[in-house]
């Protein structure tokens, strides 16, 4: 698929086969996700990869809009990084891109996926944070569910261009 097309194409999926996703993929996800551009290349980010049952049910206890059943969540992180000082303004468009590559790879590879949303409920990054004992410097950002989709799933591609949003000068 090229890069354009995958673009296009790509739409939340939010319901998964229990189908395991291979490490090979996996690791596809992470390479792409650290493969997004980054304000002075500072990468302020840590990906916490969850596959044991018990600690998604521990993430998905604090996601009110992100109950979903998945064989794989991903975490991504602000890392904070104590020789950098204007970290807090850049490192969450950091970890968006970030994001984004990862939803754009696992539709290359098959795989669906739904950004939810922790940035920016403060409260729900330290609850989270608790729960999976994550270490001091690092801050949940969202919770990224990905799986095989399950072919029930009845979500379509939103075609979001409107000329109306466009202005040239
Ligand atoms: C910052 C952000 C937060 C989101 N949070 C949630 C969420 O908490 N729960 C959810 O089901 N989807 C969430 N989504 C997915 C959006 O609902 C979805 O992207 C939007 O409806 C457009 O649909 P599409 O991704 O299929 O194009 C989030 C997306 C973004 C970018």
């Amino acid at each position: 698929m090229d890069a354009i097309e995958n673009i296009f194409s790509r739409k939340s999926v939010r319901k998964f086969l229990s189908k395991e996703i291979e490490q090979e993929k996996i690791d596809t996800l992470l390479k792409a996700a650290m493969s997004a551009p980054s304000a002075m290349n500072f990468q302020p980010w840590h990906f916490v990869v969850i596959k044991e049952k018990e600690n998604k049910d521990k993430v998905i206890a604090h996601m009110p809009f992100g109950k979903y059943d998945s064989p794989l969540i991903i975490i991504p992180c602000v890392k904070s990084l104590r020789s950098v000082p204007f970290q807090h303004d850049l490192s969450n468009c950091d970890l968006s891109a970030a994001s984004e590559n990862i939803l754009l790879a696992a539709h290359d590879l098959g795989l669906g996926a739904v950004w939810c949303a922790i940035y920016p409920s403060k409260a729900r990054a330290k609850e989270i944070k608790k729960e999976l004992g994550l270490s001091f410097g690092l801050t949940p950002f969202c919770a990224i569910y990905v799986g095989y989709p399950d072919p029930n799933d009845k979500s379509q591609v939103k075609n979001k261009y409107k000329e109306k949003n466009i202005s040239y000068m």
